[in-house]
């Protein structure tokens, strides 16, 4: 661990700043008299400096990236222009090798990343997740699990933290992309949604979120879409549609700006994504039906490439061809009951259309859906038959229309959609820690 706070610092003699560092060796740069090593832990980056005898020995002429040592030494401070991290030094009089690194690997996990081929990256993600802008995503996604959390606590009313199950017998956002597996000779799958669950929470537990992982079979290869990917879902009770939109503005808000009250994370973020700018309330609301209308005019065209009718799904490229457009957050809704889930309420001024979102964002596209839940009994048998769904395993689900109704509604957000927007990546398969999606599930 490099720095004087940490456990591994010795202050043996008293007065002396003589400290011991380990860590693994991220640039290494040799010159005759002088080996200049910056060390890495989990903690930051601290240049070593090793000089006079110490770089004639074998292990210092030796010395390859990713090898792990002990350093003892001297912490100096030098002037910024020297770009030392942190304006520090560790003038070593002795180290020791730990682990010695294989020299062939090493290539692949740090500066040369950005070059290599997708496939490479992916099968070497356990070294790819060394580099400092692979380390540095999931150090903002920490943060940004952190800072849910605590929104979620602070929020009035607030929200309980509750863990449901994976493995289910219930399919919610549609057969197509349900894993299935055999449980003790019956049918289940693992979840795509948590949403159910969380409903049946309200009556006694109040407002409810989760951090679970969502599973979706998703065959088509996109830069937004993983097999694996975690779920931040919340439901809330007696509230209104527009209470539903105001709640995720402040949610998401309230993330960014506590993300970005973290110095540490702030640097993060500004590194990854220097373009970063912090959403303005209220988003932007855009019923689907003047989405239709807009995409008309702006003559975008459907997956059929025709001009897009009210009723068409709006896929990935028309959704971000309009995001990029308008660049900023939009809270589309409104949608048709046809291309929506069963349990979405009807809107009670037009009964095509769902009281539904979806929260679209520059540069990803969708990264909340969300709805208020249809409320009647009768209403939800319907919706069942519609969909051809068996009401039977759902009998859990329809008992919360039996046993004292309520208003509604909830949505879910995607964890590495909201992180490939706020760190700028080009996909979400850099904010998991190991990405699983159509025919990858290694390391
Ligand atoms: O829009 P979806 O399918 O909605 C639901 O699952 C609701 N039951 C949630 C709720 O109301 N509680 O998924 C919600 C979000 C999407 O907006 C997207 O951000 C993310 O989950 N998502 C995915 N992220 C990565 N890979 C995939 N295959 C995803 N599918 C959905
Ligand atoms: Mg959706």
């Amino acid at each position: 661990r490099s720095g004087e706070s940490s456990d591994n610092v010795d202050y043996s003699d008293g007065l002396s700043t003589r400290v011991r560092v380990t860590g693994r060796i991220h640039r290494l740069r040799s010159q005759k008299d002088v080996i200049f090593i910056t060390l890495q832990d989990g903690y930051g980056l601290l240049q070593c400096v090793l000089t006079g005898d110490l770089v004639k020995t074998y292990d210092a002429m030796t010395l390859t990236l990713e090898t792990s040592l002990e350093i003892w030494g001297e912490m100096w401070e030098v002037p910024p222009k020297q770009h030392a991290p942190d304006d520090r030094e560790l003038h070593a009089d002795y180290f020791s090798i730990i682990g010695r690194a294989a020299g062939d690997k090493e290539a692949i996990s740090t500066r040369v990343a950005a070059d290599a081929d997708q496939q490479t990256l992916l099968d070497n993600r356990h070294l790819v997740l060394r580099g400092e802008h692979s380390s540095a995503v999931i150090k903002v996604r920490a943060a940004v699990l952190r800072a849910f959390r605590q929104t979620y606590e602070d929020i009035k009313p607030s929200c309980l933290e509750v863990t449901p199950p994976c493995m289910v017998q219930t399919q919610v956002e549609g057969g197509a992309t349900l894993f299935e597996f055999d449980y003790y000779g019956e049918k289940a799958y693992l979840t795509q949604s948590s949403q159910l669950y969380l409903e049946t929470c309200l009556p006694s537990l109040g407002n409810v979120f989760c951090v679970a992982p969502s599973f979706r079979a998703e065959k088509s290869l996109t830069r937004r879409h993983l097999s694996e990917y975690t779920h931040i879902e919340a439901e809330l009770d007696f509230i209104s549609f527009d209470d539903l939109l105001t709640h995720l503005e402040l949610v998401m808000c309230s993330v960014i700006d506590t993300v970005l009250a973290h110095p540490p994370t702030a640097a993060l973020i500004t590194s990854l994504n220097p373009k970063f700018q912090k959403p303005e309330r209220p988003f932007q609301r855009m019923r689907y039906a003047d989405a239709i209308d807009w995409l008309r005019e702006h003559e975008i065209l459907n997956e059929h490439g025709q001009p897009h009718t009210f009723g068409d799904d709006i896929a990935e490229a028309a959704e971000r061809k309009m995001t990029d457009i308008i660049n900023r957050p939009i809270f589309l809704t409104h949608f048709p009951v046809a291309i929506k889930a069963f349990y979405m309420m009807k809107d009670p001024q037009d009964p095509r259309v769902t009281e539904s979102v979806d929260c679209l964002m520059p540069g990803v596209g969708e990264i909340v859906g969300g709805s208020m839940r249809m409320s009647d009994y009768g209403e939800l048998m319907q919706a069942y038959a519609r969909e051809g769904i068996d009401p039977e395993p759902y009998y859990w689900y329809t008992d919360q229309r039996k046993y004292g109704t309520s208003p509604h509604g909830g949505y879910g957000l995607g964890l590495e959609r909201f992180l490939a927007w706020l760190c700028g990546r080009y996909t979400v398969r850099e904010c998991a820690l190991y990405p699983r999606f159509a025919c990858r599930c290694t390391p």
